[in-house]
C-alpha cells in the first residue's frame, strides 16, 4: 500500500526515482511462454564463479567479522536458501514446477539456487551452502589469485597490525583486492549492480511462472536498513555510512547517500536494457517498461553530462505498455555497455557534495526493513 501511493506522489512528481513494478500492478500471463528464458544476461552481476566462493564459514569471514556476520544473519537475505529452496511447497514447488526442476536441482545447479543462495563447489559439484552471504555481494574471494589472500593480511591479531600499515602499502593491498574481484565500498556501482543482478528478474519462463519481475528496489532505502552492516571501525555501531570508507576516504553520510541515489539508477537502468537485450515475451517485457522510464527519467533531472546522456540515450528503448520492443537485442546491448560507461565517469567525477537538491526526495523513503525482519526485531538492527 504504502509502497504503491509513495510511487505515484513520486511518479506523477515528475521525480524518477526508484520504482521498479509492484506485482499487482503488473499482471502476468497465466501460462507459460514458449519463450526460451533470457537468464544470462544480468548474471554478470551475479557470482557466478562458483569454484572461487568460500562461503563466510569457511572463508573465516567472523573471525574478523563479527558484528557484520551477526547483522547478515537476520536478514531474509541469509533466511532465504532455507525459505525458499529446501522447502520444496508453495510458491517455490509452483515456480520450479513450471521450469521442470526437480527438488535436488533447488540446492545445486538451477536457476534458483544463485539469488536464493550462495553456491560453491564441495567435491566438484555444486551445492548450495548457504543464503545469500557475503561473496553475493562483495564477491567471490577464494583461490591462489583471489581477493580474500591480500586482505585478510593486515588485521588487529598480525604482526604488522593494520593500523601501521603504510600507506603505500595499503593502497596496494586494495588495488590488488579490487583487481581480483572483491567488491568494496568504493566500488558503489559494482555493489548496485549486484542488488539488481538478483532483483531484476529475466527469466521468462520463471516470471511467466508467476514470480516477480523486479522489485520495488531502491538503491538507498534498501541498504540502509535491515542490510545494513557497518560496524568495522566500532563492532557496537551499526554506522549510517561505511566506517572503513568514512575514514579512508572522508567521505560523509548525506554524500553517500546522494552518490548512492544516482549510482542506483544507473544500475536499475543497465541491468534492465540487459534483461530486455534477449527477450521476447510481450508480458515480461512491458513489466520492465516502469523501471527502466522512472530511472531515465530521474537521471535526467540530475543535471550533469553523464547522467543526461545516459537519459536522453534510454528515452529510445522504454518499451511500449503492450511490451513491445523499439530496438533489437544488440542494441539494447550496446546502450547497456554505453550506461556502464557513463556510471563510470560519473563515479570518477562525483563526490556528491554537488546534489544537495536531492536530500529531500531522498528522505522521503526511509530505511526499509521486510515485514519478516520486522516482527522479528523491529526497525533496527
Ligand atoms: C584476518 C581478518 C579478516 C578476515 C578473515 C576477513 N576480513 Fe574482511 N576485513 C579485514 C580488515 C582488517 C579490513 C579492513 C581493511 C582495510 O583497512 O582496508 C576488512 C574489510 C572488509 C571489507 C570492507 C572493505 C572496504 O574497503 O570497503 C569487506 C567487504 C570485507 N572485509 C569482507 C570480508 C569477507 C566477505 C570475508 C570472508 C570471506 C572477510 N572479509 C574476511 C579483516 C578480515
Ligand atoms: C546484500 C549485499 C551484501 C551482503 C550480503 C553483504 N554485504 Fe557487506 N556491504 C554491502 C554494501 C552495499 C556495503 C556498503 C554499505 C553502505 O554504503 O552503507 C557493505 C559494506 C561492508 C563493509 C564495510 C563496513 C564499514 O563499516 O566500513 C564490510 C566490512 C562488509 N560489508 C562485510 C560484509 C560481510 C563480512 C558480509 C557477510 C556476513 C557482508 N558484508 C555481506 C553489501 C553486502
Ligand atoms: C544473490 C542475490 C541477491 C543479491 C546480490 C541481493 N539480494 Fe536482496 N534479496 C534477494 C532475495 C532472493 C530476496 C528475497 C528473500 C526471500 O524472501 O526469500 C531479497 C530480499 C531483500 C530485501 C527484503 C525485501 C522484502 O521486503 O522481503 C532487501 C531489503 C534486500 N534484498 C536488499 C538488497 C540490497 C540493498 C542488495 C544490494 C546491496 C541486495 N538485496 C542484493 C537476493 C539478493
Ligand atoms: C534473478 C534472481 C532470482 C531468480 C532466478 C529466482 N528468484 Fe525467487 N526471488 C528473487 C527475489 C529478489 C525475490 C524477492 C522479491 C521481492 O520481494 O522484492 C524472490 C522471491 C521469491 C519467492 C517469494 C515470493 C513469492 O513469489 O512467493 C519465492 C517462493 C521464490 N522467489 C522462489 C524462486 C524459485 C523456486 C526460483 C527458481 C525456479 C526462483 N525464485 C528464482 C530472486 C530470484
Amino acid at each position: 500500500m504504502k509502497r504503491t501511493s509513495l510511487r505515484r506522489a513520486r511518479t506523477s512528481a515528475c521525480v524518477g526515482i526508484i520504482l521498479t513494478c509492484a506485482i499487482n500492478e503488473c499482471p502476468v500471463p497465466s501460462a507459460a511462454s514458449a519463450a526460451e528464458p533470457a537468464t544470462g544476461a544480468a548474471a554478470d552481476a551475479k557470482i557466478t564463479d562458483h569454484a572461487r566462493v568460500m562461503g563466510a564459514a569457511r572463508g573465516d569471514c567472523k573471525k574478523c567479522h563479527v558484528s557484520e556476520v551477526a547483522a547478515g544473519m537476520k536478514t531474509v537475505h541469509f533466511l532465504s536458501a532455507e525459505q525458499r529452496l529446501y522447502k520444496f511447497d508453495g510458491n517455490t514447488k509452483k515456480y520450479a514446477d513450471a521450469l521442470g526442476i526437480k527438488q535436488t536441482e533447488l540446492l545445486s545447479t538451477s536457476v534458483c539456487s544463485d539469488c536464493h543462495g550462495t553456491v560453491a563447489l564441495e567435491a566438484g559439484q555444486k551445492k548450495v551452502i548457504s543464503g545469500v552471504s557475503c561473496e553475493s555481494c562483495h564477491g567471490a574471494a577464494g583461490g591462489d589469485d583471489g581477493w580474500l589472500n591480500p586482505h585478510q593480511s593486515y588485521h588487529a591479531s598480525m604482526k604488522v597490525p593494520r593500523d601501521q600499515e603504510a600507506a603505500e602499502h595499503k593502497a596496494a593491498r586494495h588495488a590488488k583486492c579490487d583487481t581480483a574481484g572483491m567488491i568494496r565500498s568504493t566500488n558503489l556501482y559494482g555493489l548496485a549492480k549486484a542488488c539488481y543482478g538478483c532483483h531484476l528478474i529475466g527469466d521468462e519462463k520463471l516470471v511467466a511462472a508467476g514470480h516477480k519481475a523486479a522489485s520495488v528496489f531502491d538503491f538507498v532505502s534498501w541498504s540502509t536498513g535491515e542490510v545494513r552492516h557497518n560496524f568495522f571501525m566500532d563492532k557496537e555501531v551499526n554506522a549510517d555510512a561505511p566506517s572503513l570508507w568514512t575514514e579512508t576516504e572522508k567521505g560523509t553520510v548525506a554524500n553517500r547517500r546522494r552518490m548512492k541515489f544516482i549510482v542506483g539508477m544507473f544500475a536499475q537502468v543497465e541491468t534492465t536494457l540487459r534483461l530486455l537485450a534477449p527477450a521476447t515475451d510481450g508480458a515480461v517485457i512491458k513489466q520492465f517498461r516502469t523501471p527502466l522510464r522512472d530511472a531515465a527519467e530521474l537521471l535526467q533531472e540530475v543535471e550533469t553530462p553523464e547522467t543526461l546522456a545516459a537519459g536522453e540515450l534510454v528515452e529510445d528503448f522504454v518499451p511500449s505498455r503492450t511490451g513491445k520492443k523499439p530496438e533489437q537485442g544488440e542494441e539494447y546491448l550496446a546502450a547497456a555497455d554505453e550506461i556502464a560507461e557513463h556510471a563510470s565517469a560519473f563515479v570518477k567525477s562525483y563526490d556528491g557534495s554537488k546534489f544537495g537538491d536531492l536530500d529531500e526526495i531522498i528522505e522521503e523513503t526511509p530505511a526499509y526493513y521486510s515485514q519478516q525482519y520486522k516482527q522479528k526485531y523491529g526497525e533496527e538492527n
